[in-house]
């Protein structure tokens, strides 16, 4: 081969080349096993950022609900803290109190009530808070039935609208999921359906502020209402676990008279992801209890290895504290007002960047009603028939954009969506430069559905045509 060939060249010392003019840069880079030895930490660094040149660009990626972008302070809080592990908080007993001030904060967003007795606790993500909610409700539904038959599988009740996330922990945890199919042009979980799935072995509803597939709002104070009357008529106390990973940062904040919270009677467990609209890089989330009676003790274990006795409620162990204290930074930084300031700018450009894709006219909407800044469009019937979502998403991605493409879930499978999230630093110039790119597109699904031949459209590039 040819690299065997190569005189090796030792890395150069004396100035007369940069970085690309020593041997690292014409030797293959390790893939498979871990290099006898090692190399000068600004190759390293090159080589590494150099080969993410191939990732897509995070500030277009209206895929993902990730933050992509924080200011330098917080940058430099991350960068100080990343050595402490969360899990010691003997070691690192400040970092334990601010992790408890945001709970208490984040209690107080979702309305827990004044005299509750409410906990929480910070996670990786919204997946592993849900599956500590629900670990918790699994054990509150069988230590109150003490007296029955434990050999029963509990259930929850979810809409097909739920993230992956609840499949899993049904999975991963013995759970009977009894799924609600959707339907075509409904997307969401509805009291009605709720009403036919419960029964006394329902450990808990599982509903969505901002579902993944189409940005909605499950009918939460209507299933609330259900569950009132459940519990008169049959006795049955169901809990309601809202999956708030990307509406929770966001409705109380654009709309905060609207009720899905702990104002409602059976909601007792609320999931958040700070790293979505909590505006903090990733893998930070939140799971916050009504009322710390819903943790059985059988839960949260006592270590005493590192130094004093800590208890700890999580899946996993070691965690780093950065995030944590990144949310605190911005909880401090925006306060209420802050962050009212940046989702409503949010909902603004998300009506706006509606608007126009409404003009263009190739989308008809999922949720034309807008409630969170989510955008789901799919193709009208018209175009069905000459370009697909699929193909779309591929043309935006050749021009920086990320935008995925998808069908829907269980009984609405037939239906293809794009989705767009809109996050902060998608400001109203970012939104035209998109808008520009859809009716570029537009125009090409018009003259493909108006029957221009494959071979003459083959040959122009879509940016002569237009
Ligand atoms: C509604 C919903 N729940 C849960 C999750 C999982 O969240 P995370 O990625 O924070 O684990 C997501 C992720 O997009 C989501 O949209």
């Amino acid at each position: 081969m040819l690299s065997h060939n190569i005189k090796l060249r030792k890395i150069n010392k004396d100035d007369t080349t940069n970085i690309y003019g020593t041997r690292y840069f014409s030797q293959p880079i390790p893939k498979f096993e871990i290099p006898e030895e090692g190399m000068p930490p600004k190759v390293a660094y090159r080589l590494v950022h150099d080969e993410l040149n191939l990732d897509g660009n995070p500030n277009l990626n209206l895929a993902s609900f990730v933050t992509t972008w924080m200011e330098d302070e917080a940058e430099k809080l991350i960068a100080e803290n990343n050595g402490k592990n969360f899990v010691d908080n003997d070691g690192y007993p400040q970092t334990d109190v601010i992790h408890s001030r945001i709970v208490n904060m984040l209690a107080k967003l979702f309305n827990a009530p004044e005299d509750s007795n409410f906990d929480g606790t910070s996670t990786i993500g919204s997946s592993e808070a849900i599956m500590l909610a629900l670990l918790a409700h699994k054990w509150y539904w069988r230590e109150n039935r003490k007296d029955k038959n434990l050999n029963v599988i509990p259930n929850i009740v979810i809409g097909a609208d739920v993230h992956i996330v609840w499949k899993k922990f049904a999975k991963y945890f013995d759970v009977e999921l009894r799924m609600v199919p959707m339907e075509e042009n409904c997307y969401i979980l509805t009291a009605d359906k709720v009403k036919e799935h419960v029964d006394e072995n329902t450990m808990a509803i599982g509903v969505v502020l901002g579902t993944t597939f189409t940005g909605q709002i499950d009918e939460i104070n209507e299933i609330n209402g259900v569950l009132e009357e459940i519990k008169i008529s049959k006795g049955w106390d169901i809990p309601i676990h809202v999956d708030a990973a990307s509406g929770g940062f966001v409705m109380p904040f654009i709309n905060p008279d609207f009720e899905w919270d702990f104002r409602l009677s059976h909601v007792r467990s609320i999931n958040v992801s700070g790293h979505k609209y909590g505006l903090v890089y990733p893998g930070i989330g939140w799971v916050i209890f009504k009322d710390a009676e819903y943790i059985s003790e059988d839960l949260v274990f006592n270590v005493n290895y590192l130094g004093g006795v800590m208890p700890t409620f999580s899946l996993n162990f070691s965690k780093g504290s950065s995030m944590i204290l990144a949310q605190y930074y911005n909880l401090l930084r925006l306060g209420i007002k802050g962050y009212t300031n940046i989702m409503e700018n949010l909902m603004e450009t998300s009506q706006y960047l509606l608007n126009k894709i409404n003009d263009i006219g190739t989308f008809d909407f999922l949720n034309d009603e807008l409630v969170l800044p989510i955008i789901t469009i799919k193709l009208k019937d018209e175009f069905l028939e000459c370009i697909s979502v699929f193909e779309i998403s591929k043309m935006l991605r050749g021009y920086g954009w990320i935008v995925p493409a998808y069908t829907l879930p269980f009984n609405a499978e037939n239906t293809a969506v794009l989705r767009i999230v809109i996050k902060e630093n998608f400001s109203r110039s970012m939104t035209d430069l998109l808008v520009r790119r859809l009716d570029e597109i537009h125009k090409y699904c018009r003259l493909k559905r108006d029957n221009l031949k494959h071979e003459d459209l083959s040959k122009k590039s879509l940016i002569n045509i237009y």
